[in-house]
C-alpha cells in the first residue's frame, strides 16, 4: 500500500536509537523527509547516515540536543521547513519508590513526558490544520494502560498527556481538517532501554541475564519482544493518508500481553 506520504516532512524526536530510530526509518523508507534528534551526537549523525541509506531521495537533518528543553524545542523545530507529522518521544523516567521522590523528580517526569509532547503540539497543529493535514503519535507506555507499580513517574506523567490528548484531538478544529493525534503504547520492544532493564534486574537478583530475558518473554503471549522495526511499521501506518478518521486513540502494542478486552 503507497501510504501517501512522499515529501511531507516529520519531526522525529529522539530518534538515534530505540522505537524513535524505528519510527524514522519507516517514514524515510516511505519519501519522508526527517528531522531526527538526540542528545548524543555520534549515535545521532550514525542514525542520520542510516536514514539517508535507507532512501537517499528523503532529506535527513540530525539535530543534536535535549527534547526536554526550551532550547533543543526550538532547535528542532526550527530545522524542519514544515512539520506534517510529529512523532513524540523522550527518554522514560527511572523507575523506583514514590516515597523517595521529591517535587524535583516529578517535574522532571513531567517536562520529558508530559510537558514537552504538549509544547511540541502547540508549536505545530494549527499551522497542520492551517495546511490541512497533520499526524501527531505520542511514544507512551503501555503502563498507561496497566500500571507498573515502580514506574510511578512514568503512570503519572503519560497519563496526564494522555488525557491532554483525548480532549485536543477532538476538537473540530483539528480533527475537522485533518489533522489527527494519537498515542502508541509500547509493552516490551527490544531496545537498549529494555536492555539495561534486564542486565540490571540480573545483577539485582543473580541470575544470568539470558534467564531473566527467557523468562519475561515466556509472559509474552507472543512468546517475544516486539522489535522497533514493526513498531516504526505501525507509527507509519498511523501518519499515512489512510489513516486520517484514527484520531483520540490509543493503540497497544504489546504482543498480547493486556489481558483485557477492550
Ligand atoms: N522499549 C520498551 O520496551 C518500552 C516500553 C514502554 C515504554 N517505552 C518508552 O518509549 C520511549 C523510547 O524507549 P526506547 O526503548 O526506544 O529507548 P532507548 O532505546 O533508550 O532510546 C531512547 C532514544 O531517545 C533519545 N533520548 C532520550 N532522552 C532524550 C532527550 N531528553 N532528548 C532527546 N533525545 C533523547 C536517546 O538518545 P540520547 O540518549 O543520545 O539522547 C535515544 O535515541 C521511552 O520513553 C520509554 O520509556 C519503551
Amino acid at each position: 500500500m503507497d501510504l501517501g506520504l512522499t515529501g511531507k516532512w516529520a519531526l522525529v524526536c529522539a530518534a538515534s536509537k530505540g522505537l524513535g530510530a524505528g519510527c524514522a526509518e519507516a517514514l524515510a523508507a516511505e519519501g519522508v523527509n526527517v528531522v531526527i534528534t538526540a542528545r548524543g551526537e555520534e549515535a545521532l549523525q550514525a542514525q542520520a547516515a542510516k536514514l539517508r541509506g535507507i532512501n537517499p531521495a528523503v532529506q535527513v537533518v540530525a539535530v543534536a540536543g535535549d527534547i526536554t528543553t526550551e532550547a533543543g524545542r526550538a532547535a528542532a523545530l526550527a530545522a524542519a521547513p514544515r512539520v506534517d507529522i510529529l512523532i513524540n518521544n523522550a527518554g522514560g523516567p527511572p523507575p523506583g519508590d514514590f516515597r523517595d521522590w521529591e517535587r524535583e523528580q516529578w517535574l522532571a517526569a513531567l517536562d520529558a513526558n508530559m510537558l514537552t509532547p504538549i509544547a511540541l503540539i502547540k508549536a505545530t497543529v494549527d499551522p497542520m490544520a492551517d495546511r490541512g493535514f497533520g499526524r501527531i503519535v505520542n511514544i507512551t507506555s503501555g503502563a498507561v494502560k496497566a500500571p507498573i507499580d515502580v514506574l510511578g513517574l512514568s503512570n503519572g506523567a503519560r497519563s496526564g498527556l494522555t488525557g491532554f490528548v483525548a480532549g485536543i484531538a477532538r476538537q473540530s478544529r483539528i480533527a475537522g481538517r485533518n489533522v489527527t493525534i494519537n498515542n502508541l503504547l509500547p509493552g516490551a520492544f527490544d531496545t537498549e532501554r529494555l536492555q539495561k532493564t534486564m542486565a540490571a534486574g540480573a545483577q539485582k537478583s543473580g541470575q544470568p541475564v539470558d534467564d531473566v530475558r527467557a523468562k519475561r518473554m515466556s509472559a509474552i503471549p507472543a512468546q517475544r519482544f516486539g522489535s522497533a522495526a514493526e513498531f516504526g511499521a505501525i507509527c507509519a501506518l498511523m501518519c499515512s493518508a489512510h489513516a486520517g478518521y484514527l484520531t483520540g486513540q490509543n493503540i497497544l502494542l504489546d504482543g498480547g500481553s493486556y489481558p483485557g478486552t477492550f
